[in-house]
Parts: structure tokens; sequence; C-alpha cells
């Protein structure tokens, strides 16, 4: 059986496993997929273990997402763009890295939430890794407007910069969190504040009655943010569909075939 994995530290907590083996039955397709905890300072050479094990490809997580690129011996336009690698696949051409969280997200959003990005404002929070994988993919559904903000405004503006080029030119701006103006249709908690029960200090005023407001993050109960964007009238959404959404771009890159997702978001979803 084609074996494939995901790596991370720590990485106990993690539902690819369960997803992949619940594509793996759906498709028809036989695999085993398995958790990897690598050591901090080991993550190349858990690689090179898993392919001299026979493995196909895997996922990879925190904190393993930036090195992951340099173990990749050719990146995707999209892992280049995100300068990180979720999705590592091993074939005859070598180690190929490629990231599928941007594409998961825009799934999630487009497909799931039933809501259009094309000529929608976008408020993207957070400038880091998880925001960075997701501008290219967003900026492929033609926004209006993406307004990227962030503590930090120059490494928003270092993104406006780097996309330029991308199609990002007059649609993408940066800000910081308490210079963004009006509402959005569309806002995108990217930042690493929920972990810590944060919340990035926007305006209420970027919210209305049809905002989408998402957080990437994923918790048993809504997020700081979450329930911030609910009182002030946006409907909320967390990250598992991101999660499910991303899942299925990285079997679908490699099996060839693109899984079902809904029945399956449902189930994690309603699950006790
Ligand atoms: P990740 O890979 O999760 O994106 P990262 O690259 O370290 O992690 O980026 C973290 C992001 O969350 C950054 O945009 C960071 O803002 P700065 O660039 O100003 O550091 C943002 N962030 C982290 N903690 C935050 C907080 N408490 N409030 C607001 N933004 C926060």
């Amino acid at each position: 059986m084609d074996r494939y994995c995901v790596f991370g530290n720590p990485i106990a907590h993690s539902k690819s496993p369960e997803i992949h083996a619940a594509f793996a039955a759906q498709t028809g397709q036989q695999l085993t997929y398995e958790k990897i905890l690598a050591p901090l300072d080991g993550f190349a050479a858990a690689v090179q273990d898993f392919i001299a094990a026979g493995g196909k490809g895997a996922n990879v997580t925190v904190p393993f997402k930036l090195e992951a690129c340099k173990v990749a011996q050719a990146l995707t336009v999209r892992a280049q763009a995100a300068g990180a690698v979720n999705t590592l696949h091993f074939s005859e051409q070598g180690i190929i890295g490629d990231n599928t969280d941007g594409a998961g997200l825009v799934a999630d959003i487009v497909a799931n939430a039933g809501v259009a990005i094309t000529g929608k404002r976008v408020l993207l929070l957070g400038a880091g890794g998880a925001a960075r994988g997701v501008v290219l993919p967003i900026l492929e559904h033609r926004p209006a407007q993406l307004v990227i903000a962030n503590r930090t405004v120059a490494t928003a503006q270092a993104l406006v910069e780097q996309f330029a080029a991308l199609g990002g030119a007059g649609v993408v701006s940066a800000c910081g969190f308490a210079d963004a103006q009006g509402v959005f249709d569309i806002v995108i908690n990217a930042t690493s504040a929920s972990l810590n029960a944060d919340l990035p200090p926007v305006p209420a005023s970027v919210f209305g009655p049809g905002t989408l407001a998402l957080d990437m993050m994923y918790a048993k109960e809504p997020t700081i943010f979450m329930q911030f964007a609910e009182n002030h009238g946006a409907l909320v959404r967390d990250g598992l569909g991101m999660l499910v959404e991303q899942a299925a771009e990285a079997f679908a890159v490699w099996r060839g075939v693109h899984p079902q997702t809904a029945e399956l978001l449902h189930a994690m979803r309603h699950r006790p």
C-alpha cells in the first residue's frame, strides 16, 4: 500500500489521518496515512527516512512549513508565492513542494460557505506565513480589493510589493488594524492571536450584516475573533472547513482524484 504521513511537532492532535482515511475509503484508493513526530532538529532526516521506507507523499505542519521549502527540490508556483510548503510529493522528478492551504481556504469560502470572492472587498488580518499563503489563491478570484492589515504594517506592505506582479497591483493594499476603513464582505483572521485568546484590534465597523468572518484557527469553542465578529452582525466560520479542503487538495495532488468533502465536514462538525 502507498504510504503518506503528516510531519509536525507536536502532532498528536492532528486530524489529518482521519480525514485522509475517509477520503481513501470514499474514492476507493489503497493507501495508509500516519502521524510522524519529527524532532525539532531532525525534519529533513525524518523526510529522507520516510522516502527510504517507501513514502509517496507527506503533509507538513507547524513548525516545519518553512524548512519543507528547503527540503523540496522543486516548488509549485503557489508554494513559491506562499514561501511555505504544506504538501510534499515524492515523485520520479524528486521531492516536489506544494502548498494547498490557500486553495483550501478559498474552496471553503466559495464552495462551502457559498460566498463569492469575485468583485468583493476582502480584509486579511495578519501578514505572517498563514496570511502569505492565501494571498495568491484569493487574487485568482479577482476581488475588488484586498486589504492586508497587520500589527507590523511594514510586513503587510512587503506582501503588497510581493504580490503586485501577481495580479495584486491596484487591488492589494496594507494598513494597521485600526486603519481598516468601511465594511468588508469577507474578513479573514490569519493572525496567530487566537492561539493566545487575543483579538486583532480591528474596528467593529469592518463587520456588517452580510460579512463573512472566518478564523483560520479551529477550536472546540468559537474563538474570541469569531465572538467579536458575530456580536457585530457577521456570519462566522472557523478553520475546520479550510483544514478539510487543504487535505482534499493534497489528496488530489497525490492521487489525481479530488474527494468530496461535504459529508465529512458535516460529520466532523456535528460530532459530540
Ligand atoms: P503563522 O505561520 O501562523 O502566520 P507567523 O508567521 O509567526 O505565524 O505570523 C503571525 C502573525 O500573527 C503575524 O501577522 C503577527 O503580527 P506581526 O507581524 O506584527 O508579528 C500576528 N500576530 C501574532 N500575535 C498577534 C496578536 N496578539 N495580535 C495581533 N496580531 C498578532
